[in-house]
């Protein structure tokens, strides 16, 4: 049999990981030859141009938001797990806590204007500058403090795995802050996070994933309820606050769209962060000149972040499913298909950004990436994210000097493509003092 040069998007679809570890190639091909092509394994048009994938963000009359995680995400195993849960009758009461709420609130991701547009106006706010800013200090302590437990003596070449260790624990930790979770909460915190984003890209979970997923959502559910309450009484300057007394025209969010709200921060928040954190590591470690020009100049910063968003997007991709017969780019969709956008293709379009390969902080268009997707449901946490990424880094700098790979890495990917990133990163460093 011929072999393959490049992985395919079948071997995306196939989850295998030298196609998520490196997919560039395959999207190269597609964008020049088949910019918009059917994939029957997805069940979904494949959408790789720049230009098709931001016309159909920006289309929210025609396409919808229902099902951003695509149609394998729905029913199959994690269906079949909670049916067979259903036996037990604590985890019948789960379910119907847990997924009546859901049914009731299609919130932000999932949820189309004129809905969508009204909780956005009402949560914005809970991400003003203000609210990043007091949580700036916070973010730089965590930093310190989790690379105290990484760095050696002083002088001292040492070696640590840096995801599970920095990368994870900096945004949880951030985000737990930024939702009034208190320090002796952190590990249920942790659990929660770990759990209820087990069916993102996780189409086969196990009935012990699933049953730790409605009980964890159970759990979060019940804790940030009093959390709420709490903040309606006495608000702070925090986010929590904001989603409770979030009010336009007297009309408040309902409890279950605050819950729904809360979830979504954890899931879409934390291991895109990781993965943004890892990312920028590994690119110093890879590319020693571009850790002597950051060092050199910390200025950069802010554009080294954007280029690494652009450059291996956290969120590989999302879907949107066509509400009516409607063409792009040429080609005929019909009402009902689902369309993947591949934001990490739709970076390397040299017909937006020329020598896409390359990592420029100064890059003159820095911020048109669709890292964080574009039009209606542009991230909320984008502020939120860009300043985690900075000032990690910026401690990581401060910490660690002459970053490098150690021996033995085999940069095994996450699962999924939908949220891209790498369980384990070796590094080599010198204890700065
Ligand atoms: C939306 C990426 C961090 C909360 C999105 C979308 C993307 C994205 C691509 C658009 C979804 C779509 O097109 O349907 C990222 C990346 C991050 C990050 C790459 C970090 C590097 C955060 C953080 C939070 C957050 C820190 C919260 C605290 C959300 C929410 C939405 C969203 C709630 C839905 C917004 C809506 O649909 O109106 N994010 N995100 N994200 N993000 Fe982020």
């Amino acid at each position: 049999m011929q072999q393959q040069p490049h992985p395919t998007i079948d071997d995306l679809v196939e989850r295998k990981q030298e196609a998520i570890a490196c997919p560039y190639p395959a999207f190269a091909r597609l964008r020049a030859d088949d910019p918009i092509s059917y994939n029957d394994t997805l069940g979904a048009w494949v959408v790789t141009r720049y230009d098709d994938v931001t016309n159909i963000l920006h289309d929210t009359e025609r396409f919808s938001s229902l099902m951003p995680t695509g149609p394998q995400a729905v029913g199959g195993a994690l269906a079949a797990g909670m049916a067979e849960l259903m036996s037990d009758p604590e985890m019948a009461e789960t379910f119907e806590v847990v997924m009546g709420n859901r049914s009731r609130a299609a919130v932000l991701l999932n949820a189309d204007p004129p809905e969508h547009r009204r909780q956005r106006i009402l949560v914005n706010a809970a991400f003003r500058p203000s609210n990043i800013k007091a949580l700036e200090d916070r973010m730089v302590e965590v930093a310190h403090s989790l690379l105290d437990d990484i760095v050696g003596e002083p002088g001292e070449r040492t070696s640590a795995e840096i995801i599970q260790r920095f990368c994870v624990l900096f945004p949880m930790t951030i985000i737990a802050s930024a939702l009034g979770v208190g320090d002796d909460d952190l590990a249920r915190f942790k659990r929660w996070s770990d759990d209820i984003v087990m069916p993102v890209g996780n189409h086969s979970p196990s009935v012990e994933q699933v049953r730790g997923y409605l009980v964890s959502s159970r759990e979060f559910a019940d804790y940030f309820r009093e959390k709420l309450a709490e903040r309606r009484v006495e608000p702070k300057d925090d986010v929590i606050s904001d989603v409770a007394n979030a009010e336009l025209d007297g009309e408040q969010l309902s409890e279950a769209e605050m819950l729904s709200m809360l979830q979504q921060f954890l899931v879409a928040g934390n291991e895109t962060t990781t993965n943004l954190i890892s990312n920028i590591v590994r690119h110093f470690a890879e590319r020693p000149e571009l850790q002597e020009r950051i060092r050199a100049d910390r200025s950069l910063i802010p554009g080294l972040v954007e280029e690494a968003l652009r450059f291996e997007a956290p969120v590989g991709g999302l879907f949107r499913q066509a509400k009516v017969d409607v063409e792009v780019g040429g080609v005929s969709i019909a009402a009902g298909d689902h369309c993947w956008l591949l934001y990490a293709s739709a970076n390397r379009d040299d017909e937006r950004f020329p020598d896409p390969d390359a990592i420029d902080p100064c890059r003159a268009n820095l911020r048109d990436h669709l890292a964080f997707g574009h039009g209606e449901h542009f991230c909320i946490g984008a502020s939120l994210a860009r300043a985690e990424g900075r000032i990690a880094t910026e401690a990581v700098l401060d910490r660690l000097g002459d970053i490098g790979l150690a021996d033995g890495n085999t940069f095994p990917f996450n699962d999924t493509f939908v949220l891209r990133g790498m369980q384990e990163l070796h590094i080599e460093f010198d204890t700065l003092p």
